[in-house]
């Protein structure tokens, strides 16, 4: 087993014997795809949220927050393209009866090809040692050569099936390329199909008449179908932009990688409504501002990277996706549209409601075009949570399990700890939280060895923790322990919280955002 997959088991265990993530309804042997969070997930959540929350609409003079329904009109999801085209091609193995997504089966297919010209330049590698010139290689080793020109006719069958909508192709690809079931490890495959991801339900009694609804696959179109509200109530002038945080349903087919692809999750969308033609310009700015705001974090700027969409989505005249590495490779986190005014138009025309903005500058009315931007609270949650997990070696075979969150996203902000469970000093540790705890997420623990309890408070990601001894009860003064570096400083009360309020609060975070 590869590595990478033991990190990322170890981190998934991490995160249940923590309280951070729990699988579903457990004790009925879970729902899958479906997760709960935990005490310290659901404060780690909500910190990314506030983060998340505060930097688009307390920076921003021109964008406001709405909180939209999840059920909406059912007309609204036959506009937006979501009842005739948010489908996935599925493929259901007749021997395993297991159901895959056909074009995952063929994307495994490629990846293959990939795996063997690595593993090829990799002996390469090691045979040639210093001398070894890569790129010179895979320009002219046989073997490569063979596997890449494979590879590609497969990427150029399988592209050309896909923009076609060609399902009877999909499964020929299947088929031609002997694709097997992973769990049965027979090609007895059913046709490819078209599956809607939305979750269907119905509205009212059936003596009234019930009504289909779905839930929502996006938070996107409750903010479009809100934008007149928006703008005539808040005299809003363009460009301006609407911020949603809420939760989103998708029937995903393949679920997998944890909390990566749900079928429950939450989105963070913005819409921003801009002039038509200066939807490039807006592009730009929000692709840069929102690579600073998951930069500011500090998780390492190698982390994060660009991935410029080549095939548009009809209505779409730009788009990329910010990836940031995970454990199982670089992967989207959040997704930045230009999606021209097609939403507004669509509904404009559904709804046969004038959905215009007048724009006193030019004295003329149009429909605004839109940037958006599109992340999912769960997989920011998973990019933090991966990239601040460390197995720490402290020599001499001692070891600690680390989550080193940002401080101001970190679940519990310090820890009070009595030395020892007498002599007043929990009476004296519970005075000193009472006093923080106004302020700051504070634990109270007296259970077991001071050692340990650092080590629990460790393995949750709290940045501070303070210790209060004997001194404590003579002078006054703490032990504040850091935890990255783990040094101890003898210090006061009020130094401690002036500490704290500077290293541990979200507008440290937000100022650093406006700064840089
Ligand atoms: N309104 C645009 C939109 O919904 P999307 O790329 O489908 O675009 C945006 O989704 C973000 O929502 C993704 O970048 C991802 O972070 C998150 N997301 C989408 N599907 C998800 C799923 N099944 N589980 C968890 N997060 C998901």
């Amino acid at each position: 087993m590869a590595k990478q997959e033991d990190v990322f088991k170890t981190i998934i265990a991490h995160a249940k014997e923590y309280g951070f993530v729990f699988q579903s309804s457990e004790i009925y042997d879970g729902l899958s795809a479906v997760y709960d969070y935990g005490q310290n997930g659901v404060e780690l959540k909500n910190n990314i949220k506030r983060y998340w929350w505060e930097a688009m609409t307390m920076l921003h003079d021109n964008i406001v927050g709405i909180d939209s329904a999840i059920f909406m009109h059912p007309t609204i999801w036959k506009a937006s393209g979501h009842v005739d085209a948010f489908n996935d091609p599925l493929i259901d193995n007749k021997d395993s009866k297991k159901r895959y997504r056909a074009d995952v089966l063929i994307e495994d297919e490629i990846a293959k090809f990939d795996e063997k010209i690595n593993k090829e330049v990799a002996k390469a590698a090691k045979r040639f040692g210093e001398s070894f010139d890569e790129a010179m290689f895979r320009q002219t080793n046989p073997r490569v050569l063979e596997h890449q020109r494979k590879r590609d006719e497969l990427h150029t069958r399988f592209s050309e099936a896909m923009n076609a909508n060609d399902l009877a192709d999909l499964k020929q690809i299947i088929l031609d390329y002997e694709i097997v079931d992973p769990i049965s490890g027979t090609r007895n495959w059913t046709d490819v199909r078209q599956f809607n991801l939305m979750f269907k339900t119905e509205m009212g009694s059936t003596a009234d008449g019930a009504m289909d609804v779905y839930l929502r696959p996006e938070t996107a179109q409750g903010i479009f179908v809100n934008y007149l509200n928006v703008q005539k109530t808040g005299r809003m002038r363009l460009p301006f932009g609407i911020a949603q945080i809420g939760k989103a349903f998708r029937n995903e087919i393949v679920a997998r990688q944890f909390i990566f692809r749900m079928r429950e999750f939450e989105q963070m969308e913005m819409q921003f409504f801009v002039r038509p033609g200066e939807e490039l310009k807006w592009f730009d700015f929000w692709r840069q501002t929102r690579l600073s705001w998951h930069k500011n974090l500090g998780l390492g700027d190698t982390k994060y990277r660009f991935h410029d969409h080549e095939k548009l989505a009809h209505y779409a005249n730009a788009a990329t996706d910010i990836e940031f590495e995970m454990p199982f490779g670089f992967k989207e986190v959040e997704g930045i549209h230009s999606r021209t005014n097609f939403d507004l138009s669509q509904h404009e025309k559904f709804s046969g409601k004038k959905i215009q903005y007048f724009d006193p500058e030019l004295n003329e009315s149009y429909v605004p075009y839109v940037i958006e931007t599109s992340i999912g609270v769960d997989r920011m949650f998973l990019s933090v949570f991966c990239s601040c997990y460390e197995d720490q070696d402290l020599g001499n075979g001692d070891h600690r399990a680390v989550l080193h969150f940002p401080a101001p996203i970190a679940p519990v902000k310090c820890a009070v700890l009595p030395l020892v469970k007498k002599d007043g000093l929990p009476e004296k540790a519970r005075e000193i939280q009472h006093r923080l705890r106004f302020d700051f997420t504070c634990q109270y623990d007296e259970k077991d060895s001071i050692g340990k309890r650092y080590r629990r408070q460790d393995a949750i990601g709290t940045p501070y923790c303070i210790t209060i001894d004997h001194q404590t009860l003579e002078d006054g003064t703490v032990t504040l322990r850091e935890r990255d570096s783990m040094e101890q400083k003898r210090l006061s009360v009020d130094e401690v919280e002036k500490i704290l309020s500077e290293k541990v609060s979200l507008n440290s975070l937000l100022k650093q955002l406006v700064v840089k």
